[in-house]
């Protein structure tokens, strides 16, 4: 069985631009929601790991299966994608950025306009594939960009409504344009942009059974 992951920092440290409120809901609602519904598709199988049941999933073209489980992979990865001690990319990764988009800058304003664009449900990515190469993208509902093989989740955020209605009502543009400025945690990026060319981990959705990471403060 796989389990709800803790948030890694408090329900309030991302505000104001991500209430505790829609924090509350967000993890103890929503995402609990996509956890407890794979359990309960998966019934009696024992999956070694979450990613692999998405793979299967997808290939098997069980849709349900692979939007919860995917929809709870992405949440785990999103609230890992965040900090609410505001930074800014260094080393590597800041000189991949500016080499991609000119400059941080750059890289919000395409960032921002590919989340506004994106139609309906679903999330805004920064990723990189194994040559370091950064790329914006975004997918449907509960798409993930692992799923084309290559590309390796940098940054995410989430754009489906229930992510920023409470805190921002209609306006995405200005939850991303605050959400880009406050709450990306850039050191998980540079440790994903790493893992992208080959050294080190990539983040993973803990194992079924695995012990959940302290609670971090701020
Ligand atoms: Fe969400």
């Amino acid at each position: 069985m796989f389990e709800l992951p803790a948030l890694p920092y408090a329900y309030e440290a991302l505000e104001p631009v991500i209430s505790g409120k829609t924090m509350h809901f967000h993890h103890d609602k929503h995402h609990k929601a996509y956890v407890e519904t794979t359990n309960t598709l998966l019934k009696d199988a024992k999956p070694a790991s979450l990613e692999s049941v998405i793979r299967e999933a997808k290939s098997a073209g069980n849709t349900k299966l692979f939007n919860n489980a995917a929809q709870a992979w992405n949440h785990a990865f999103f609230w890992n994608a965040m900090t609410g001690q505001a930074g800014k990319p260094s080393g590597e990764l800041a000189a991949a950025i500016d080499g991609a988009f000119g400059d941080l800058a750059g890289l919000k304003q395409k960032f921002v306009e590919a989340g506004v664009g994106q139609f309906g449900s679903g999330w805004a990515w920064l990723t990189a594939d194994s040559a370091g190469k950064l790329q914006v993208v975004t997918t449907h509902d509960a798409g993930m960009p692992a799923e084309d093989g290559g590309q390796v989740p940098v940054l995410v955020c989430d754009v489906w409504e229930h992510a920023y209605y409470l805190d921002h009502q209609n306006d995405r543009k200005g939850f991303l344009e605050a959400w880009f400025d406050a709450l990306p945690n850039w050191s998980f990026a540079a440790t994903q942009f790493t893992a992208a060319r080959g050294q080190g981990q990539a983040w993973r959705f803990p194992a079924p059974g695995a012990e959940q990471p302290l609670k971090r403060a701020g």
